[in-house]
């Protein structure tokens, strides 16, 4: 099979950690007999640098015309990079809602595991983490807040900001279905999340949530609150096993769950339209403190390869293979820095790169 890649690198350590998922899905073209074909996109501050903007119309012509889009991470740091002089809707972060809305990638799945072999680095107690936990974020991911009108006015002298937060029926059934559909794959779980108690798009969502599940009647469906979730996030997270939310609530929620398996740079992600396309890249961000040293850690993006193997391509026995090398370089002792542990093995960001290539069988 040929498989048509776009590719983002982006900003920070994304080319770095990219070059290496590339280099895996070369090893598996070779073993499984596919070719990878591969298109550069600039997004981000790369984009920004040649373009003036962070994604021009082009790139997202060029990516639609891909099978699916491979990215590292785009951004650098706020405080002292010249993209950030920019008004908002020119700097880096922009190209990245505009790729998501232009390519209606309105599913977003953010997996958060407790890896045994990382246990270490989970911040909360082992009591709690016992025998580990494995739960899918569904974020909706072109609506909400992210979308809404906003504005900033001012009235008799004083300044007034809006952001508004709408969602549609249509838009909640469906990442409702595509989260049921997850669940039933899984452990057949689906936990709603919202503010009901406050907010209208709120009880529209668990309204048309709770239609959706009459057509899932093996998964058990449950409601909760976006504060007490955040709290129940570090009390127990094993209870979760599909956790379904709008924009807002999940990019923060998401954040504290992969913040709780300790170790954000083994935490894949994907992004899916309506059809096989998909957006794929790691959870955590471009790290520009620590680029260009060869120490950052691949295995989040080398995952979000494998993610797109299996959601874009169909591939399932070749997204098996590349987590299973995952998990046998781990197994071998070999740590990138930020997972590093006693007694373990450091090595670098090419290093980890060819140990998993060199796995893939
Ligand atoms: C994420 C990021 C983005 C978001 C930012 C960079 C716009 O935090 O993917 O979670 O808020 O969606
Ligand atoms: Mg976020």
């Amino acid at each position: 099979m040929n498989l048509k890649i776009g590719v983002i690198k982006g900003d920070g350590i994304g080319p770095e950690i990219v070059t290496e998922a590339m280099k895996v899905l070369d090893k598996v073209g070779e073993v499984y007999g596919h070719t990878c074909e591969y298109e550069q996109l600039l997004m981000g501050g790369a984009s920004i640098d040649v373009h003036g903007i962070p994604l021009t119309d082009e790139t997202v012509e060029t990516a639609k015309a891909c099978d699916a889009v491979l990215m590292g991470s785009i951004g650098g740091d706020a405080k002292t990079s010249p993209w950030y002089k920019l008004e908002p809707s020119k700097r880096p972060e922009a190209g990245l809602l505009k790729i998501r809305k232009a390519l209606n990638l309105f599913a977003n799945l953010r997996p958060a595991v407790l890896y045994d072999e990382l246990k270490g680095a989970c911040p909360l107690k082992e009591e709690i983490t016992e025998g580990g936990f494995d739960m899918m974020i569904m974020r909706e991911l072109t609506g909400g807040l992210y979308f809404g009108e906003r504005k900033t006015v001012e009235e008799d002298g004083v300044l007034k900001a809006y952001d508004s937060l709408t969602y549609n029926e249509n838009e909640i059934r469906r990442i409702a279905k595509r989260g049921f559909d997850i669940a039933m794959k899984r452990r057949k779980k689906v936990t709603s999340v919202d503010k009901a108690n406050v907010l209208d798009s709120s009880r529209l969502w668990r309204k048309v949530v709770e239609e959706v599940a009459e057509d899932y009647p093996e998964v058990t469906l449950e409601h909760m609150l976006v504060d007490n979730c955040a709290m129940q996030l570090v009390r127990d997270p094993k209870q979760f096993d599909v956790i379904l939310t709008e924009n807002m609530f999940g990019d923060i929620l998401s954040d504290e769950a992969s913040m709780v398996t300790g170790s954000i740079g083994m935490l894949a992600s994907a992004s899916l339209n309506e059809t096989k396309f998909g957006l794929y890249e790691p959870s955590g961000g471009s790290a520009p403190d620590i680029a260009g040293k060869g120490i950052a850690n691949p295995i989040a993006t080398i995952l979000s390869a494998a993610m797109m193997l299996r959601f874009s391509f169909d591939l399932d026995k070749e997204a098996d293979a590349i987590e299973q090398a995952v998990s046998q370089v781990l197994k071998d002792g070999y740590r990138t820095i930020d997972i590093m542990s006693e007694g373990k093995k450091q090595i670098g960001t090419v290093e980890m790169g060819d140990l998993i290539a060199g796995y893939i069988k």
